[in-house]
Order: structure tokens, then sequence, then C-alpha cells
């Protein structure tokens, strides 16, 4: 059973010291997943339930690879207050002398609370009088009207708040106080449109996985790869330094998680049964090389995951495996173990194939199904109470139990869990 509630963990961080603020996606767990996977448990905290607080330079977070994190902002202040009139104040206080050092022109805010229990009419009336005292300064201003308490990608980005004379303010609980942020990144939702609906080969009937979730997938194994230093911004630069690390994804269907990967810097390798699958991932990745001239090397080959010998250097493994025929409702029990069955069986044979050509510590990072009935009640892989057995150990994150890290949409019955393993 899937519970929405996120795990806190309480380990109190030595020399904790907040810089930026990330909004997570619609699936917390899996963003706060994603960002302990590559910043490491010590350099974030998370923050009420759709925030996470680090301590790394908002300037020096890779947004791009993050397909968890929706907003990038950097902590202004620390409000000793969670109370709406006192953050309004303090807002009419401090705003017109900070825009005296901007440069002259048209100004536009936007503001999004979080968790603060303040209505958007709320939030609206404080625009305005925000907007009427810049106004008595003589600078041209605009404020983004709030349809819900915070703005969201689209509002960002189309009113340019991350732009040269734009700000989008965020106001974050933060128990009794409250943190004020201003975003810097915003999730570029039209370059995910583009990548994945632009591309020549798509097939509605093996699912089509979003780009956002193949980051999570890749960044999950990514985090767990061997680095001298994990501390923050230095990570990307180790593998730089390298040859770049090489991924495999052995269930690569039209190459989602090989594009993503390709994308972050990485070189890639693709397996797939289906020579259809292995034609669409090449012309999808061909594709790509026109727009990224610069991406690294890509293969794309077939094999079957259950017996295929790959190329010795992998350094990371990252798919979403095969997940059984597609179901608009879960089936009757005996059908259902039947389904259960025949992918588990699978799946084995692929691990026990895999592990012996994997080295000591490689990580592997899997979206493996789990069915979902009406209510929500899962029914989970029996594989994963013996992965112990298969050769691998099961990662286990501080900010996320290894239950949360489940896609889904509402209504979907062949959910998607991540299985985050390291070859023992
Ligand atoms: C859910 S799809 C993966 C889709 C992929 N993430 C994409 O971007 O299109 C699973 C893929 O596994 C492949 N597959 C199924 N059984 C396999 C096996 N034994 N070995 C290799 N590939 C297999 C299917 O052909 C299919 O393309």
């Amino acid at each position: 059973m899937v519970t929405e509630t996120l795990y806190r963990y309480t380990k109190v961080v030595s020399n904790f010291n907040a810089k930026s603020i990330c909004i997570l996606g619609r699936q917390p767990a899996l963003g706060l997943a994603e960002l302990e996977s590559l910043y490491g448990s010590d350099h974030l905290e998370p923050l009420g339930t759709q925030a996470a607080r680090l301590d790394v330079e908002a300037g020096d977070i890779n947004f791009t690879r993050l397909g968890g994190t929706i907003k990038v902002a950097k902590i202004l202040a620390n409000l000793s207050t969670s109370n709406w009139a006192e953050i309004e104040k303090y807002l009419l206080k401090n705003i017109p002398p900070h825009l005296a050092h901007m440069p002259e022109g048209k100004f536009t805010l936007g503001i999004s609370a979080y968790e603060l229990g303040v209505k958007s009419e709320t939030i609206n009336k404080t625009n305005l009088k925000i907007k009427s005292l810049i106004k008595k300064t003589g600078r041209p201003v605009r404020v983004v009207p709030n349809k819900e308490t915070a703005l969201n990608s689209a509002q960002v980005l189309h009113n340019s708040l991350i732009k040269r004379g734009g700000w989008e303010l965020l106001l974050i609980a933060n128990k009794k106080d409250t943190i004020l942020a201003q975003t810097m990144f915003i999730q570029d939702i039209e370059a995910y449109g583009a990548r994945d609906q632009a591309r020549p080969k798509r097939d509605a009937r093996i699912g089509m996985l979003p780009p956002k979730l193949a980051q999570i997938i890749v960044n999950l194994a990514a985090g767990q790869m061997k680095q001298p230093d994990k501390t923050p911004g230095t990570w990307e630069s180790d593998i730089k330094s390298s040859r770049p690390a090489h991924f495999l994804d052995p269930f690569c269907g039209t190459g989602v998680v090989l594009q993503e990967a390709l994308l972050m810097g990485y070189s890639v390798l693709g397996t797939d049964l289906e020579p259809r699958m292995v034609e669409y991932s090449k012309a999808n990745l061909d594709w790509l090389k026109t727009r990224y001239p610069h991406i690294m090397e890509y293969k794309v080959e077939a094999g079957d995951a259950t017996a295929h010998k790959w190329a010795k250097d992998i350094d990371a493994v990252a798919a979403e495996t095969y997940l059984g025929r597609p179901l608009s409702s879960l089936p009757e029990p005996d059908k259902l173990k039947e389904i259960v069955n025949d992918v588990n069986t699978i799946l084995e044979k692929f691990l026990k194939n895999l592990a012996p050509q994997l080295k000591p510590g490689v990580p592997v990072c899997l979206a493996v199904p789990a069915w979902r009935s009406n209510g929500g009640q899962l029914t989970h892989l029996p594989l994963i109470d013996r992965i112990s057995a298969l050769g691998y150990n099961l990662v286990k994150f501080k900010a996320a139990k290894p239950t949360e890290l489940i896609y889904f949409r509402e209504g979907q019955t062949v959910a998607r869990q991540l299985l985050v393993l390291v070859k023992r």
C-alpha cells in the first residue's frame, strides 16, 4: 500500500547551511530521492511536503538534468513568522528598496506561497498593494494574478519571471517560520514536450516513458556510481575528467532513457528483444544527434536481456523494463497472478544474467511494474524480496521510503516502481 506521507529523517546535519530551495514535482518522494542521489543526504533537508532545502548554491544545481524538481530558488531570507499579514508587511517594506538596485524599466512580479494556508485571493490582494507601492516610485509594474496559491511553470515562463525585470518570490512555511526565496530556474516544459513529441519514432503500445521520469531513473543510478568525493558540484566534473560513464539500457524500446542519459553527457548502449525497437531507438538517437551534435557515443543492438552478453565497460544500468501487457483495470486474482509471474520470471532471469557481467558496485536503476487496484493497493514483483539472492543490494534513501518510489497517474493500473540496486 502506498502512502502519500513523506518519510522525514531526523538526523541532525552538522553545518547545514541552506542556500537553495527545490520545489518538487507531482510525486515529491521521487524528487527527494533524486536530489539525495545526486547531492548526498547530508546536503539536503525535506521542507514540508513539496520542497527540499539544499546547502548548495542555486547556480551550482544542474537543473536541466533534474526530472523531479520543478523550480530551483535561492534563499533570500528567513522570516520568523508564518502569519500572512506579517509576511505582507515584510514584502511591502523590503521589495521597493531592493527594486532601486535594478536597472530601470518594467518590472513583473509573481508570488507563490507553499503550505502557508493562505488563499489565492489573499495573495492577489497583497500583489495589488505591492503593485501600487511600486507604481508610486515611478516604475512601470505588473503583477501576475494567482489562480492557485503557487504559480505553475507555464505562468512563470510565459510572464518572464526568471528573466531580467522579473521576479518570482516563493514563500514556504518552515514550522513557525517562512522562507523567502527567489526562483532562478524553472522546469522547461516546452523543451520536454519538444524532445518527447518531436521524436521521429514513438510507440504508444509499449507505453510512453515521460522524459522527466527517464531523467530520474538515470539520476538514481548516477548517484550510486563510485566517485572519489561526492560533495556538491564536484561529482559531475569527476565524470567529465575521465571518459564519460557508460550507461546500459537492456530494454531500450524507443530510447527515452538512452536519450536522457546522452543529454546528461554519458555514452550509452541500448539493447532490446524486438528488432523494430532497435530501429526506433537508432532513428530517435540519430535525430537527437542532429539537434545536439555534442552528445557522446551511442550504440543500439538487438538482444534478449535474459541471455545477452553486453560489452564489458558498463558503469551503470538504467531501464524501464518489460512491464507486462498494458491493462486498463486490475484483472481477476488468478489472471493477475499469471501476469505477475510472467514478468517476474523474465526479470529474475535478466537480473541473474546481468549480475556476473557487472563489476561490484555498479548501480542498476530499474522501473519495474507494480499493479495498482482502484483503492491504491499495490501488487509488487516477488523478486523484490530476493534482491540479495540475485546478487545485488537494494539502495535505501533517507528522504524517501522504497515504497514511495512509485510513479503512476491517477487511474493507471500498471504503475512503475523504481528499484535502485548495486551489484554486490
Ligand atoms: C516498457 S518498454 C520500454 C520502453 C522504453 N523505455 C522507451 O523509451 O520506449 C519495454 C521494452 O522491453 C522490451 N523487451 C521485452 N522483453 C525483453 C527481453 N527479454 N529482452 C530485451 N528486451 C525486452 C520490449 O520490446 C520493449 O521495447
